[in-house]
């Protein structure tokens, strides 16, 4: 058991990510437990993680959810696909962790009629196999075919969510899936369903599109319905944290929180020992 080093109060719920994409995380969740509290970290100093090595990305991890502790969260959630891929742990710095990437495989597999099931992500996670192989442990019949898209976190943190040229690097990416004839797609980063408009309108209506916020919603509710996760009883608060420059961030937040949601955010340094969001 790690010491009790919290400084703050009440206790929340932390979530991180590289940037922008752990909003979409957040937005689920906030909307799915409107009591609760959360402290959101975006690591903008060091984005993007999906091009980042396996080493690089678990000591990133580390500190990251070292601070959420130390911030006094219940648990964290990686509200990122690169970063869950080097998770190996339930628990860190003696909190429970909560990794995107098994609920999103559970969702595709729940979601597949045909088994063919596509892969969205950056290049850490399609390298790291990680979905295929939990997709193929859930279902040995499956047969996943995974794409890197490292242009989709740039126009993502740009806020071109619905733009010609998004929509033209969507058609590049999907090609080699809709050959595959899935007829599921994972979006497999945070940062994509920043652009599901655009991803929609290439698949059209038949094909299902996972994204983690959802799956990770559910089985956060599963863990409050069995207790091993407490219910906050406190008023709910959120403070949302990035590790560099925060205007432009805000307005992204903005735009995918809500401005009811969206309304301070504070620059961070995680290493800082005496660094704290309260
Ligand atoms: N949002 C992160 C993910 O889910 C990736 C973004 C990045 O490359 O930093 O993988």
């Amino acid at each position: 058991m790690m010491e009790d080093n919290s400084v703050g109060s009440p206790k929340a719920i932390g979530v991180f990510d590289s940037g922008v994409g752990g909003l979409t995380v957040l937005k689920a969740l906030i909307n799915r437990f409107p009591n609760e509290s959360f402290i959101y970290l975006g690591d903008t100093a060091h984005l993007p993680y999906g091009a980042k090595s396996p080493e690089t990305i678990t000591r990133l991890v580390d500190q990251n959810i070292k601070f959420l502790a130390k911030n006094g969260v219940k648990a964290a959630v990686v509200a990122c696909n690169s970063a869950s891929t080097v998770i190996t742990e339930d628990t860190m710095h003696g909190i429970p962790i909560y990794n995107v990437i098994d609920p999103g495989a559970q969702a595709a597999v729940n979601a597949s009629h045909s088994g063919k099931i596509g892969i969205l992500g950056t290049r850490a996670t399609v390298k790291s196999a990680s979905y295929p192989t939990r997709i193929k442990n859930l279902n040995p019949e499956a047969k996943v075919v995974s794409q890197a898209c490292p242009l989709f976190v740039p126009f993502a943190e740009e806020g071109l969510q619905d733009d010609p040229l998004t929509n033209l690097i969507v058609y590049r990416y999907l090609t080699p899936l809709l050959q595959e004839t899935v007829d599921t797609i994972v979006l497999g980063c945070t940062h994509y369903p920043i652009l599901k408009a655009s991803i929609a309108k290439v698949t059209g209506p038949n094909i299902a599109l996972v994204d983690s916020g959802e799956a990770i919603a559910d089985q956060i509710q599963a863990d409050f319905d069995s207790g091993k996760l407490e219910k906050s009883t406190d008023s709910p608060t959120l403070k949302l944290s990035v590790t560099d420059e925060t205007d432009f961030f805000m307005q992204l937040a903005k735009m995918i929180l809500g401005t009811d949601n969206a309304q301070e955010i504070l620059r961070v340094n995680p290493t800082d020992p005496d660094c704290s969001i309260w």
